[in-house]
């Protein structure tokens, strides 16, 4: 079988450079807005989702982000235009945090491909946010002050326009999956 979502979800790879130009508002929205389409637990709609475009901020979280991962001398981010950042609730409310979050981190990377925009999952938004910096952070980040407590980051997206081809994706592992009748 074949239709534009299976092409979609065949061809989307990780994008790690981009062309400086900031993407549209519309195309941010139109991915912020598939982000909302994903499934939750209990259809709760745990989650929430932060853009940031702003160059002071976006330095803020790349720093932190390398820092959390002892990499100073490198940009995780990729140099994106735009990131993306996902946070649920922390495992003392629901164990649905991860699983909800990377859903909706999933639908957004697939609705940018869909739109010609580049994106990469960039990790370690957990430990970033746990630490004092990352907090005083999250309070800058527009989301309601009574819940920032209960938050934790799930994972981000550096999106953008590609500056590159979509690399030759590996193969499928062998036996990737079994149906039993
Ligand atoms: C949970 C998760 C964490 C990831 N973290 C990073 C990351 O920190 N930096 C990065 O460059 N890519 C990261 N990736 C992207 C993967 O490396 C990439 O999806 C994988 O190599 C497969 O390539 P593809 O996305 O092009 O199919 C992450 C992906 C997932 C799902």
């Amino acid at each position: 079988m074949d239709n534009a979502v299976l092409k979609a979800l065949r061809s989307r790879r990780s994008i790690r450079r981009f062309k400086p130009g900031q993407i549209s508002d519309a195309e941010l929205q139109a991915v912020l807005e598939a982000g909302t389409w994903a499934p939750t637990a209990h259809g709760l709609q745990d989650p929430w989702i932060v853009a940031v475009q702003k160059p002071e901020l976006k330095e803020r979280i790349s720093k932190l982000n390398a820092s959390v991962w002892g990499r100073e001398d490198f940009d995780p981010f990729y140099g994106a235009p735009t990131y993306v950042l996902v946070f649920a609730s922390r495992p003392e409310k629901t164990l649905n945090g991860v699983p909800d979050g990377s859903l909706v981190l999933g639908n957004m990377m697939l609705a940018a491909h869909s739109i010609g925009l580049g994106s990469c999952w960039i990790n370690r938004e957990r430990e970033m946010f746990e630490t004092p910096d990352g907090k005083a952070l999250m309070a800058e980040l527009g989301l309601p002050e009574e819940l920032q407590s209960g938050l934790m980051g799930v994972g981000a997206l550096a999106l953008g326009y590609p500056a590159h081809e979509a690399p030759a994706p590996k193969p499928r592992k062998e036996a990737y999956w079994r149906v039993i009748k």
